[in-house]
């Protein structure tokens, strides 16, 4: 049997054997190296499909652990033994390494939100809790540095100051840098709520939870901010009272933007303020900047633009 033809059976029956044993996340990609003039095959697992949703291109590159133990010599057709040993070995050292992470990063996040509670204590203004925000070492080992231009923050830190919010919401909270700060300036009895995608940041609600001073809540959502379950949770948490503050900063496409205002501004008191990050326009694809134009013909709004990204639009609803 020639090389190729031997490379699709083999791609063909290990696609099967994968399905068969429900390793629904891995594609196997076969690929042949006869340049020595002996058949190689590597097997690469591209964790192509996770949960149904494609992942980015960099997951797709074979890890150096893979390569190393897919290589395999002179034609041998017991691959698919290997393939299985493979897996086995793939997902017992994956076991053994989330383990390991899960307790170093518990132990870890605990200990970040300790040290960030004492240096918090010495905050005596706005300026103070800022530099404490964007000091990458004010959580360590994690940094809670907040995604905005450093004098556009401050000057709707400002604003919320003087209102002292009692009911906050942010939508996109990623490091929890500005969920700090929102904190640091709403009432000593605030109610903060935030709003992220499942997964990539559950580890870091203790260190979000460490951001309540005096009687403070933190309460974490997690879901996309608009499927309609996560807005349930947002009210069940609310539990009938009206937001103060809402800060829309998630998903920044046109259609995110707009639902997330669509969805969440009913929540919000008359009177009371939403904010928009990024109503400048980028050259990275974010369209909060489209959405953005269409509301300030409607609300009385403010532009706070210091640089030549970023940009902070509020709305006085
Ligand atoms: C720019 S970051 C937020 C930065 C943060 N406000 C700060 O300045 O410290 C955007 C966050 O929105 C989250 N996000 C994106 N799309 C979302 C969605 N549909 N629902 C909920 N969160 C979303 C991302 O996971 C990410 O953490």
């Amino acid at each position: 049997m020639k090389c190729r033809e031997q490379i699709e059976r083999l791609t063909f029956m290990f696609k099967i054997n994968v399905l068969r044993h429900r390793f629904e996340y891995l594609i196997p990609v076969l690929q042949a190296n006869t340049s020595d003039g002996k058949a190689h095959y590597k097997i690469f697992f591209a964790q192509r499909f996770c949960k149904g949703k494609s992942v980015p291109q960099q997951s797709l590159n074979p890890t150096k652990s893979a390569v190393r133990h897919c290589v395999m010599k002179n034609g041998n057709m017991r691959i698919l033994d290997v393939a299985k040993k493979i897996v086995l070995h793939r997902s017992q050292s994956n076991a053994a390494h989330s383990l390991w992470t899960l307790l170093i990063t518990k132990i870890s996040v605990r200990f970040a939100a300790v040290k960030l509670k004492h240096e918090m204590s010495r905050c005596k203004s706005i300026e103070d809790c800022v530099n404490l925000a964007f000091d990458p070492f004010s959580a360590f080992p994690f940094s809670i540095t907040p995604q905005q231009v450093r004098e556009e923050i401050i000057e709707l830190l400002e604003i919320l100051v003087r209102r002292r919010p009692k009911f906050v919401l942010e939508v996109g909270t990623h490091r929890g840098g500005t969920l700090f700060l929102f904190a640091r300036v709403s009432s000593p009895d605030a109610m903060v709520v935030s709003v992220d995608l499942p997964g990539v940041y559950d580890w870091r609600i203790p260190l979000y939870k460490s951001f309540a001073t005096q009687n403070q809540r933190v309460n974490v959502v997690h879901g996309d901010s608009y499927d309609f379950s996560t807005l349930k949770m947002v009210e069940q948490v609310l539990a009938g009272r009206k937001l103060d503050f809402l800060f829309v900063d998630g998903d920044h496409s046109y259609k995110g933007v707009k639902a997330d205002f669509e969805m969440y501004a009913p929540l919000v008191k008359k009177g009371g303020i939403v904010a928009f990050h990024g109503i400048v326009k980028p050259d990275n694809g974010c369209q909060v900047d489209k959405f953005w134009n269409e509301i300030k013909k409607v609300y009385s709004c403010v532009e706070v633009v210091r640089d030549t990204w970023a940009g902070i639009g509020i709305v006085y609803l």
